[in-house]
C-alpha cells in the first residue's frame, strides 16, 4: 500500500491543515468588484510553511470559480513577456473569431492553413499590455484572470516594475484580475519598498506558519483514513506534537510514522514516538543544514548563543554572552527575525521560531555525525558507482 503522505516542497498533501480562513478570504475576494484592495494577496511564510501548496489551491479555486491562470515564474527573463505568451494561448482557446475561422475550413488542409492564420493575428506584435486588455475584455466580469507569483522574494525588481504597471493598468480599467504572490518575509519586504510596485504593499497580506496541533493532528488522521489503514487518535496527537505544527513535518512525520506501523492496519503511539529520531536528523540535513551553512558568521554566533538557554533567550544575556566587542547584537538578531529563523518571545527575549533548529545547532556545534557517519552536511558516497564523468 502507498503512503499517503507528501513530504516533498509543492506536493499538494491529501489533506491541509489550518488553511480555512486564507482559503476562504481568497474565495471571497474573486467576488468582490475587480478594483477590490483585496483582489492582490501575498502570501508570506518561512521555507517549507506551505506557500507553494497554498497557491496551487487558490489556482484551482480560481479555476472552479471559471477563471483562467497565468502562474508567473521568477525564472523568467521577462514575467510581462511570459504573460503576453499565456495570454495568447488562452485567446487561441477562447477568441469567438478564431474559432470561426476554423469552423468555416471545409476540408482538413484547409483548417491547417486556416489555423496557420489565426495564429498569426496574436503573433503579430500585439504588446504584452494590448495583448492582456483584449483577454480580459473577452473574459468581461463573469470570469476573471488570476495571476500568480511563487517565489516572490528572488524576482528581478525591473521584471516585476514592468509587469506590475500592465496590472495596475488593468485594474484601472476595471478588469477583472486577481493576484496572489508568495515568498520568504525578509525578501519580500524588501521589494516592497519599490514605489513601483504599489499594488503589492497595499495587497492583501496572508502570513502563514505553523498550524496549530489540533488541525495537524487532524489532518494526519483524514489523510490515514483516506487508506485502508487507520491511526489510534493518540498516536495521531503524538505525530501532530512531534511536527509541532510545521507543514514540511506534518507530511515527513506522517510519511515516517505509516512506514514505521509496516504491515500492521492500526497505526500505534509507538510508532509516531519512533519518529521523532527521523525527524531531527530530516531537519537538520535538508532543512536547516542548508541554511546555516550559508547564514553570515555573527548571525551564527547570535545563534548559538541562545543554546545555553533551555527555553527562550533574554536579548540581554546574550548580548553579554556575545561580549562586548559585538556592538550590534540588535541588529543581527532583527535580521535573525527577518529571516524567520528566530522569532520575539514576549518582552526582551527571544526563541527559535522553527522546529528542531535547536537540536540543528548543537549537532553543528558538536559536529555529530550522522547515522551513517556523514557530517551535517548531508554529503555521502554513492552507492553504486555509475560510469565515470
Ligand atoms: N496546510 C498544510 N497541511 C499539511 N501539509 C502541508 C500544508 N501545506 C503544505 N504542506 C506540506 O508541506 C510541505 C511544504 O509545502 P510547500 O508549499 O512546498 O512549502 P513552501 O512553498 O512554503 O516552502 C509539502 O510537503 C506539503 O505537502
Ligand atoms: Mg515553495
Amino acid at each position: 500500500m502507498r503512503n499517503p503522505f507528501r513530504a516533498s516542497f509543492g506536493a499538494v498533501p491529501l489533506f491541509l491543515a489550518g488553511r480555512d480562513h486564507a482559503l476562504d478570504g481568497f474565495e471571497q475576494a474573486l467576488d468582490y468588484a475587480p478594483g477590490a484592495e483585496a483582489r492582490a494577496s501575498l502570501v508570506i511564510g518561512a521555507r517549507g510553511t506551505g506557500k507553494t501548496v497554498l497557491l496551487t489551491e487558490m489556482e484551482s479555486i480560481a479555476r472552479d470559480h471559471d477563471w483562467h491562470v497565468i502562474s508567473l515564474h521568477t525564472s523568467a527573463a521577462s514575467l510581462l513577456e511570459e504573460a503576453r505568451v499565456r495570454a495568447v494561448e488562452i485567446l487561441r482557446e477562447l477568441d469567438p473569431d478564431a474559432r470561426g475561422y476554423r469552423l468555416t475550413g471545409g476540408s482538413l488542409a484547409t483548417v491547417g492553413s486556416v489555423r496557420g492564420e489565426h495564429v498569426d493575428r496574436y503573433t503579430e506584435p500585439l504588446s504584452p499590455a494590448a495583448t492582456l486588455e483584449r483577454l480580459t475584455d473577452l473574459l468581461g466580469t463573469e470570469t476573471g484572470l488570476l495571476f500568480t507569483l511563487d517565489e516572490v522574494q528572488s524576482v528581478d525588481p525591473a521584471s516585476l516594475a514592468a509587469f506590475a504597471q500592465a496590472y495596475q493598468d488593468l485594474v484601472r480599467s476595471e478588469r477583472n484580475v486577481a493576484f496572489v504572490g508568495a515568498g520568504l518575509g525578509a525578501g519580500v519586504h524588501t521589494l516592497l519598498d519599490s514605489p513601483k510596485t504599489t499594488f503589492l504593499r497595499r495587497a492583501r497580506r496572508v502570513e502563514i506558519g505553523m498550524v496549530d496541533i489540533g488541525s495537524a493532528a487532524a489532518s494526519i488522521q483524514a489523510t490515514v483514513a483516506s487508506t485502508s489503514k487507520t491511526i489510534e487518535p493518540d498516536a495521531a496527537v503524538r505525530a501532530a506534537e512531534i511536527s509541532q505544527g510545521y507543514p514540511y513535518l506534518i507530511q515527513y512525520v506522517g510519511a515516517q510514522t505509516w512506514a514505521n506501523a509496516a504491515e500492521n492496519p492500526t497505526i500505534m503511539r509507538e510508532d509516531a514516538d519512533r519518529a521523532l529520531a527521523s525527524a531531527i536528523e530530516q531537519m537538520a540535513t535538508n532543512i536547516h543544514g542548508p541554511a546555516l551553512r550559508d547564514l553570515a558568521p555573527r548571525k551564527l554566533e547570535y545563534l548559538e548563543a541562545m543554546l545555553a538557554d533551555e527555553g527562550p533567550s533574554r536579548v540581554s544575556d546574550v548580548a553579554s554572552r556575545l561580549g562586548t566587542y559585538h556592538g550590534y547584537q540588535s541588529v543581527y538578531r532583527d535580521r535573525l527575525i527577518e529571516d524567520e529563523l528566530i522569532r520575539p518571545a514576549g518582552r526582551g527575549y527571544v526563541e527559535f521560531a522553527l522546529p528542531y533548529l535547536r537540536e540543528a545547532l548543537q549537532r553543528r556545534r558538536d559536529g555529530v555525525r550522522g547515522p551513517s557517519g556523514e557530517l551535517g552536511g548531508g554529503v555521502r558516497a554513492r552507492r553504486t558507482p555509475g560510469p565515470g564523468r
